[in-house]
């Protein structure tokens, strides 16, 4: 504005037009001037109008998510800062036995969150592809130089400038697109390793589920079939516990491993033998510790599920110890941040938490939040976002990099040269080659609505920064 002010003015000054054409000149630049004065003003009013309604959508939403803590948290209460902020406290007197050896102090007894942030953060995770893909890194710039040799151990150097040799190390766990999608299964359950597991009798319940996720070296048999189930259908598993794997599958062809931090030499050799399809965690941050492989696959299992139910996971209060189900206690991180947060999800519907304390009321939800609700209140916190960023975000304004995918390019199944008959007999790109029309109908009207586009979180937890992948919409329907 003031710019064109500048420039109209000078004009003005170096034409000696006649004064007739002047008057003019002032009187339309007065009227734009005011149209414009006034037309800020107008969209500012209602601006304010929307954020005000927001507000008042998220503030209602959050005192009822302040009951739901209330009535599911086993002593938690939530105290409200604003519309977004609150805090989580345990009450007054719980034991912190739980050192921190780092920072040498006991645990606090209080945790800060926002509402607004956690919930864009998790809705945005049941549209996510969370499995690493030949596609994610051709579109990701500098993919194979920068990205890709953090995910191999065995290269030892930062930067793979030779992209046949990174290859080479990744081909075997490398789909070229995403195996797995959002809404593919309806109910989930992750089951954790905690010794609080052989309290309850989980097991049928548990194997109800359209899958099932399992964490590292979990056994799964007769034996703990009454605590733990049978069904086995996905695994994650940290670097240590790769290469125990061949003995805890045993016979278990159709599971799926998905190795979370990096492809490693055992670990390559280990899945030439395999039947299993395997696969790398795509949304790990790689400069953090291993820390938290529950929260990795609530992330997995949202971004293929439409009901997650955890089992087997330390939330109940008096713990004074980790345990595991099928194996003696061990040291862990504190659990009363975990236990905190995890009660945050179940309130903002992302999770429903099964445990000891809680199983005589297993089936009872009326106090989370509903679907409807959850969706007004993510849709209140984004437009507060969007006017606070003044741009139109709209269903891919989070996508920073776009790739394409050619139609009928979708290139090769993972999978490599030198692989043992036992795995290329096998059905592991069972996932990879499913077609489109075996999907459940709810992934297909997701892809439709979605245009084809695959969406990647950039780096860890960041919810700005997505690599979007287009696919031609034609190729896969
Ligand atoms: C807290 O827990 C520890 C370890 O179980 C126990 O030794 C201690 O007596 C407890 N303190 C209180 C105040 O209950
Ligand atoms: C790149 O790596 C491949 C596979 O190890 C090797 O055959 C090729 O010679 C390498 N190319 C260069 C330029 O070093
Ligand atoms: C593998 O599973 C079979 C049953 O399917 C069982 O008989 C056998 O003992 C198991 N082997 C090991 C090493 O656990
Ligand atoms: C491989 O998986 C597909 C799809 O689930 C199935 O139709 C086929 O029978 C399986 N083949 C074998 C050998 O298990
Ligand atoms: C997720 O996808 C659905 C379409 O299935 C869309 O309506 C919704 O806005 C998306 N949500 C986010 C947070 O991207």
């Amino acid at each position: 504005m003031r710019q064109q002010k500048k420039q109209l003015l000078s004009s003005l000054n170096n034409n000696r037009r006649p004064t007739i054409l002047y008057l003019l000149f002032a009187v339309s630049f007065l009227s734009l001037f005011l149209f414009a004065f006034q037309s800020s003003f107008f969209s500012g009013s209602f601006n304010s109008d929307r954020n005000a309604e927001s507000i008042s959508i998220l503030s209602h939403f959050q005192s009822t998510v302040q009951q739901c803590v209330a009535n599911r948290g086993l002593g938690l209460t939530s105290h409200i800062i604003d519309h977004c902020k609150l805090i989580l406290k345990y009450p007054e007197g719980t034991n912190s036995t739980w050192y921190n050896a780092q920072f040498k102090k006991f645990e606090p007894l209080e945790y800060n969150y926002d509402m607004c942030e956690t919930i864009l953060l998790w809705e945005q995770y049941r549209n996510m592809t969370t499995v690493l893909t030949r596609e994610y890194l051709d579109a990701r710039p500098d993919g194979w130089v920068d990205y890709a040799p953090q995910r191999i151990a065995q290269l030892g150097t930062k930067k793979c400038y030779n992209k046949t040799l990174c290859e080479e190390h990744l081909n075997i766990l490398l789909p070229a697109k995403p195996p797995f999608r959002p809404r593919q299964f309806h109910t989930c359950a992750v089951v954790g390793n905690s010794g609080d597991l052989l309290k309850t009798e989980f097991g049928k319940e548990i194997d109800s589920h359209d899958a099932v996720f399992r964490d590292n070296e979990a056994p799964v048999d007769e034996k703990y079939a009454k605590y733990v189930g049978l069904k086995r259908d996905f695994r994650l598993v940290v670097r240590g516990a790769a290469r125990n794997m061949v003995p805890i599958l045993n016979g278990s062809d159709n599971e799926v491993l998905i190795i979370k931090s990096v492809t490693h030499k055992e670990i390559n050799a280990v899945i030439k033998t395999i039947p299993n399809p395997v696969y790398l965690f795509q949304g790990i941050v790689l400069r953090r510790g291993a820390k938290g492989t529950g929260m990795k696959s609530i992330e997995l299992a949202l971004s293929m599920c439409d009901i997650v139910d955890m089992y087997g996971f330390t939330v109940d209060p008096g713990y004074t110890e980790w345990t595991r189900y099928f194996s003696a206690p061990r040291k862990g991180h504190n659990p009363l941040q975990g236990r905190a947060y995890y009660q945050l999800l179940e309130c903002l519907g992302v999770i429903r938490i099964h445990s000891p304390m809680r199983s005589g009321r297993r089936q009872d939800w009326s106090d989370v939040p509903s679907r409807e609700m959850i969706s007004q209140a993510h849709a209140a916190a984004l437009r507060l976002k969007k006017s606070q960023a003044a741009s139109d975000i709209g269903q891919f304004g989070n996508c920073k990099v776009w790739g394409n995918v050619e139609p009928g390019k979708s290139g090769p199944v993972s999978g490599s040269s030198d692989m043992s008959d036992i795995r290329k007999l096998s059905n592991y790109s069972k996932w990879e080659v499913m077609p489109f029309k075996s999907l459940r109908k709810e992934a297909q009207d997701h892809y439709m609505q979605m245009q084809g586009v695959t969406l990647y979180k950039m780096d860890g937890n960041k919810l700005d920064d997505l690599v979007c992948v287009r696919h031609s919409l034609k190729s896969e329907v």
